[in-house]
C-alpha cells in the first residue's frame, strides 16, 4: 500500500492551534502545552495527527489522546504514533473511546481493567454524560 508522506518529531508551542482543533473537533479538551506531545507532519511541517502522554502515579505512560486530523485518517498516522510511543516506553496503556476500540485492536491492544488506569485519567469518564454512547474501555499493551 502508498503510504502518505508523514515524519515524527516533538511537538511545539506554534503546534498548538492545529493539534487544538484537531482536539476540539472530537470533543476533546485543548492540551495546555505540548509538553509530551509528538506530531506526525506532512512535507510541510504541518501537524496531521499528535498524540501526548500522561503519566500515571506508578509511572506508567497512559495515551491521552492520539489524533489524526480528519482528512489524514486511514493513511497509518495512528499506527505510527503510538507504536513509536510504544518502542519508547515499552508499555502503554488508556482509556479506548468506543469508536476507537477497533484502532487499537488493530495494533494488538487488550482489554484491561479500570485499576489498572492512572487515577486521574480513569476519572475523567466518572459522571461524563456521554459514557453511554461512548462506551469506553481501558486497554493497554506491553512489548514482550
Ligand atoms: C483512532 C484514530 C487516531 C486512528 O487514526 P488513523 O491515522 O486513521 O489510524 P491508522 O490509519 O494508523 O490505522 C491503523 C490501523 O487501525 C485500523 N483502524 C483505524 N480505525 C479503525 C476503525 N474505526 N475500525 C477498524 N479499524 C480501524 C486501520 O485499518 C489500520 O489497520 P492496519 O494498519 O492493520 O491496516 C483516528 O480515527 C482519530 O483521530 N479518531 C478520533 C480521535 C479518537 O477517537 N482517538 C482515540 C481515543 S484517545
Amino acid at each position: 500500500m502508498t503510504r502518505a508522506p508523514f515524519t515524527i518529531r516533538n511537538g511545539r508551542e506554534d503546534d498548538l492551534p492545529y493539534l487544538n482543533a484537531y482536539a476540539f473537533a472530537e470533543g476533546m479538551d485543548s492540551l495546555p502545552s505540548a509538553e509530551a506531545v509528538r506530531v506526525a507532519v506532512n512535507d510541510e511541517d504541518v501537524p496531521v495527527g499528535f498524540l501526548r502522554i500522561r503519566r500515571g502515579d506508578d509511572g506508567v505512560a497512559h495515551v491521552n489522546p492520539v489524533v489524526t486530523c480528519a482528512t489524514w485518517r486511514g493513511w497509518g498516522v495512528g499506527r505510527a504514533l503510538v507504536e513509536e510511543a510504544l518502542e519508547r516506553f515499552g508499555e502503554l496503556r488508556l482509556v479506548a473511546r468506543g469508536e476507537s476500540i477497533p484502532f487499537y485492536r488493530a495494533l494488538g491492544f487488550q482489554e484491561l481493567g479500570w485499576d489498572d488506569i492512572a487515577s486521574p485519567i480513569a476519572s475523567e469518564c466518572d459522571g461524563c454524560e456521554m459514557y453511554g454512547e461512548c462506551q469506553p474501555l481501558p486497554m493497554g499493551r506491553r512489548l514482550p
